[in-house]
């Protein structure tokens, strides 16, 4: 690819009633790469460069939902999970779309070796993509999460916790620590903090009369140390005292944690996770 195609080209996406600007370049076709706006079909990911084309697909796209088994379930929210050696027409239609938002990471034009975790939103009409995570099938570095994006439409209401919140779902699941490919860009590395914060405050909280340690938390949280420590660190929880290091919330840290559990709108309830490790 020379460096002039790198260049961001298309400028707006339809998907569904929403039309939002493409951040990145993304390696749609040559004859898709410079028009006014991309049209996408919400269901199926297919593209389609006229409202006139887009129109005489959906008269005939039957999909209203992922092409996938449906895992989890809690009131409007439905998480699909898919095989990007099955679906694969559908994930490298997922890729290059979230490769509009994402600039750091190469796109993965081979999808076979990630699952897929589609997060949407039910009603009536179907299933309607909030946003996903792509997870490695074997991952040496035990990374849960390769790439993951809310769309932008849906950005900034809570969904990028939540997607997240699930991720260390299925690594609970499996048994496993985990923590997401490096580097992370900069909105992936605020919604970490905020979920990592959150997490681990929240468990302090709940063991206050109990000596707790990093290994406990890991243990119950699937955060790997690393991500714990950097955690404790940024929120200075680690105390001296009688000559060891404790973890002790301070006043400050609990007055945030509660004004922000107050505000969280949804939540994961892993009792509706019904999931077994791929094998
Ligand atoms: N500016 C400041 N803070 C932001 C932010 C922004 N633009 N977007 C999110 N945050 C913070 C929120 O304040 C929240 O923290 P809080 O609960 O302590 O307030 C936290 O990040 C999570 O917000 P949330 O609404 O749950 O996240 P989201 O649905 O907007 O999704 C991403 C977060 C990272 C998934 C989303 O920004 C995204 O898709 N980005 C593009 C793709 C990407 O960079 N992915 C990560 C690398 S693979
Ligand atoms: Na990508």
């Amino acid at each position: 690819v020379s460096e002039v195609a790198r260049v961001k080209n298309l400028n707006r996406l339809q998907i569904g009633r929403h039309e939002v600007d493409a951040w990145y370049f993304s390696p749609y076709p040559r004859e898709y790469a410079h028009l006014p706006i991309l049209y996408i079909c919400e269901f199926c990911l297919g593209f389609y460069p006229t409202p006139f084309m887009m129109g005489r697909h959906r008269a005939r796209c039957t999909l209203r939902h992922p092409p996938g088994n449906e895992i989890y379930r809690h009131e409007d929210i439905s998480f699909f999970e898919l095989d990007g050696k099955r679906q694969v027409t559908w994930c490298r239609n997922l890729s290059l779309l979230s490769k509009c938002f994402l600039d750091h990471k190469t796109l993965y034009y081979d999808v076979t070796p990630f699952m897929y975790y589609v997060m949407v939103q039910r009603d009536s009409t179907g299933c309607h993509i909030i946003g996903y995570f792509s997870k490695e099938k074997e991952s040496a570095e035990n990374y849960n999460v390769a790439c993951i994006l809310t769309l932008p439409q849906h950005q900034r209401h809570g969904f990028g916790k939540v997607l997240i919140e699930f991720s260390y779902e299925l690594s609970k699941k499996e048994g496993k620590l985990g923590s997401p490919e490096k580097p992370l860009s900069d909105l992936g590395l605020l919604g970490y903090r905020a979920y990592w914060a959150e997490t681990i405050v929240e468990l302090l909280l709940n063991h206050q009369d109990d000596e707790i340690s990093i290994d406990d938390i890991a243990q119950k949280t699937s955060i790997t140390h690393a991500d714990i420590m950097n955690t404790c660190t940024t929120l200075q929880l680690f105390k001296h005292y009688k000559g060891q290091h404790v973890i002790c919330l301070s006043d400050a840290v609990i007055e945030k944690h509660k004004a922000k559990r107050q505000r969280r709108r949804r939540q994961i309830y892993p009792e509706n996770l019904i999931w077994k490790p791929p094998v």
